[in-house]
């Protein structure tokens, strides 16, 4: 396989000597334009794997985790500087079991200034997950360079989906970036005796945008609209294949891009099933052709491979950019083989109940601005994150509504709005009831440019500070960001 270098010097030769068909080689390579000079479907898909605890009891499972600047093999031949969780990113997965606690001891063993020229202190959210305050990661609960800090998470929750990632005030976008991520899955009983697609069958697949420069580097700008990168990674693999069998398959997908929005779909137009999004199993599986993820969108969906002829493939594509896009093409599944298939989407997953809009005790309005030509801070109620103001005091064992009116400059950007603690329901957008797939429990709702979303939720079991923001990364370092505090 020739790399993109040599593929360039043999275009740059040609191209020398008048041959304007030197395009076609490009294609014939399967070479990518993008800055990895990866080509397209070459490297396999790696699966994180799952982290074993180093102690357990009848109730806790206790887990470890160092976090580290390293290096990993992304382009082959380069060595790509990352911070990783136990030395890789995507991180290790942890498998949680609802109603058995997991105690996470995480140690940063980074220097005072890391990659990017960010910080060296970290905090560690649990994201999606309901855990007291102390072990919510607020933005200015370091752990210091050196230090540890253990996170309690009770998985007294409806099993999901779940991800974890650096939350550190200021620098969570170039955190993150460089690799601070990994993957939390949850269930249950109720969830294990569906009998949907398992095992190898059920694999997590986060979706990241980098860019990369000559020496194999990330390169980030940090610039105040959102980073965005020309190649896309999947599982930290630029633009993998996976090898599948003619079977169904379940995909838990995130969205892990600090800015970028995909819109799925697959290449041969067939449609997949979604199960669930942030909040676990929606009451019955969706049918579509798509799915568009905003940053920290989670989509549990089903493809099934049974209809695809051994030696056949298909392709996972972001259909928000055109064609020739380096972003179009995701991933390629590889049909190879054939299986016996004994699982099933059922009819009906997980009874849900819809929380009653007349329940509320109050209703908040938030309006998201900032921004613009100057890159000015990202705003919420006109002010930037102060982890000293509160913006909202919800009183434990209530409902409320929270309206977010997005009102950037010049019709502004999407800001795909975070609410640590809880999992909401979407009541609108725009004034619209959500789609299927997105009306089941969310822990973030985009609220479109120029326009608005309502969002209900009930705070319950804890109380203590928390904060919502806008999941754009750079927006929310920059400061579209607040602190609400559940009280008692
Ligand atoms: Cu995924 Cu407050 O974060
Ligand atoms: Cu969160
Ligand atoms: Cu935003």
């Amino acid at each position: 396989m020739a790399t993109r270098r040599e593929v360039l010097k043999a275009l740059g030769a040609l191209s020398a000597a008048g041959a304007s068909a030197a395009l076609l080689p490009l294609k014939a390579f399967g070479a990518s334009n993008d800055s990895s000079g990866v080509a397209s479907f070459t490297q396999p898909l790696r699966v994180p794997p799952v982290l074993t605890p180093t102690s357990a009891t009848s109730t806790t499972d206790y887990y470890d985790m160092q976090i580290a600047q390293t290096t990993a093999t992304i382009i082959p031949g380069k060595s790509t500087p990352i911070i990783g969780y136990n030395g890789m990113t995507p991180g290790p997965t942890i498998r949680a079991r609802v109603g058995r606690e997991a105690v996470v001891n995480f140690y940063n063993g980074l220097p005072t200034t890391t990659l990017g020229g960010a910080t060296g202190n970290t905090v560690v959210h649990l994201h999606g997950g309901h855990a007291p305050s102390a072990s919510d990661g607020f933005p200015t609960d370091y752990i210091n360079p050196g230090s540890n800090r253990t996170y309690t998470y009770p998985n007294n929750q409806v099993p999901a989906t779940l991800w974890y990632h650096d939350h550190v005030m200021d620098d969570t976008a170039p955190h993150v970036w460089y690799g601070l991520a990994g993957f939390y899955l949850l269930t249950d009983s109720v969830e294990e005796a569906l009998n949907l697609p398992s095992g190898a069958y059920e694999v997590p697949l986060v979706i990241q945008d980098r860019r990369f420069n000559t020496s194999g580097a990330l390169a980030y700008s940090g610039t105040n609209n959102g980073e965005t990168g020309d190649a896309v990674l999947v599982n930290g693999v630029v633009q993998p294949y996976f090898s599948v069998a003619k079977r169904k398959y379940r995909f838990r997908v995130l969205n892990g891009s600090n800015s970028r929005q995909y819109r799925l779909a697959l290449s041969n137009g067939a449609s997949f099933k979604v199960l669930g999004m942030e909040g676990g199993l929606l009451a019955a599986p969706v049918t579509v052709t798509n799915i568009t993820l905003a940053p920290a969108e989670r989509a549990d969906i089903v493809i099934d491979f049974s209809g695809i002829a051994v030696g056949s493939n298909v392709t996972l594509r972001n259909t928000l950019v055109g064609s020739t896009s380096t972003l179009y093409n995701l991933m390629r599944f590889n049909v190879t083989t054939t299986a016996t298939d004994t699982s099933v989407v059922p009819s009906t997953l997980r009874p849900f109940t819809k929380l009653n809009a007349a329940d509320a005790v109050a209703t908040r309005t938030f309006t998201l601005g900032g921004g613009g030509m100057m890159g000015g801070a990202w705003t919420i109620n006109g002010a930037v994150f102060n982890p000293n103001t509160v913006i909202a005091s919800p009183k434990l064992g209530t409902t409320e509504i929270w309206q977010f009116n997005n009102g950037g400059m010049m019709g502004g950007m999407n800001h795909p709005i975070h609410i640590h603690d809880v999992m909401f329901q979407i009541l609108d957008i725009n004034g619209a009831a959500p789609a299927a797939t997105h009306a089941g429990w969310k822990d973030t709702v985009n609220v479109p440019a120029g326009g608005s979303a309502r969002v209900i939720m009930k705070f319950t079991d804890y109380t203590g500070k928390y904060v919502l923001h806008c999941h754009n990364l750079e927006h929310e370092d920059n400061s579209m960001m607040a602190r609400f505090d559940v009280v008692p």
